[in-house]
């Protein structure tokens, strides 16, 4: 069976957490998509590289290292993600992923508008600048003022590029997150996702 589900929106929106649940409870394979473009710009910069090279060179090792989660790594991530050349040395990957037996969660930016626009159910997870820059400052502390800045440089970066900028995809359903317990996000994720199934393979 091959059913894709895709989940985009902006930085520390609540993607992750909820891709993992959702791949969870229905069984499905996750891919973390933000983490090949991390593994990307942290390899390049460490380096010294070209990034359309590491793009294309890419090997599990990389996507394994445990420098990924910075705040560093998401801003070189995002600074690499807006090179046409980089998103399409990725892309088979991802589509490849997509349509695994079995059923597949991919989280990103573009997923929904790029990646999969043939996705079965497409996710588009938001929530304000402020709640998300709160969110990623629980997880990696810091200063939580240059925590806000750095979410907002990265969405203006990621929604402002030429190639597969961030937005919803036309049949995307919005969830908002800002005011959401993770719990009630899942469920509304999934409440989506069973609804689909339930319509059976031509939806
Ligand atoms: O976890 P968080 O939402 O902070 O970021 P991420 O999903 O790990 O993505 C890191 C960066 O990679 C984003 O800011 C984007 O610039 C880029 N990215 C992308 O362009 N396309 C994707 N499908 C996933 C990530």
């Amino acid at each position: 069976m091959q059913f894709t589900v895709a989940i985009d929106g902006p930085a520390a929106a609540g993607k992750g957490t909820l891709s993992r649940a959702v791949a969870e409870k229905f069984g499905f394979a996750h891919l973390d998509t933000g983490s090949l473009y991390r593994a990307v710009g942290v390899k390049a910069e460490a380096e010294g590289r070209d990034p359309i090279t590491v793009a294309q060179t890419l090997c599990s090792e990389d996507l394994a290292r445990d420098d990924l989660r910075t705040l560093e790594a998401g801003q070189a991530a995002s600074k690499v993600a807006v090179i046409a050349e980089v998103r399409h040395a990725l892309l088979q990957f991802q589509r490849d992923f997509a349509r695994r037996d079995g059923g597949a969660v991919l989280d990103g930016r573009d997923i929904g508008t790029v990646i999969c626009p043939q996705a079965e159910v497409k996710l588009f997870v938001t929530a304000s600048a402020e709640v998300r820059a709160h969110r990623r400052w629980l997880e990696l502390g810091g200063d939580e003022a240059q925590v806000l800045a750095e979410v907002r440089a990265r969405d203006d970066r990621d929604m402002n590029r030429a190639d597969a900028p961030l937005r919803p995809a036309e049949d995307a359903v919005q969830i908002d997150t800002s005011d959401m317990s993770i719990e009630a996000a899942v469920a509304a994720a999934c409440e989506v996702i069973a609804a689909r199934i339930a319509q059976g393979p031509q939806g």
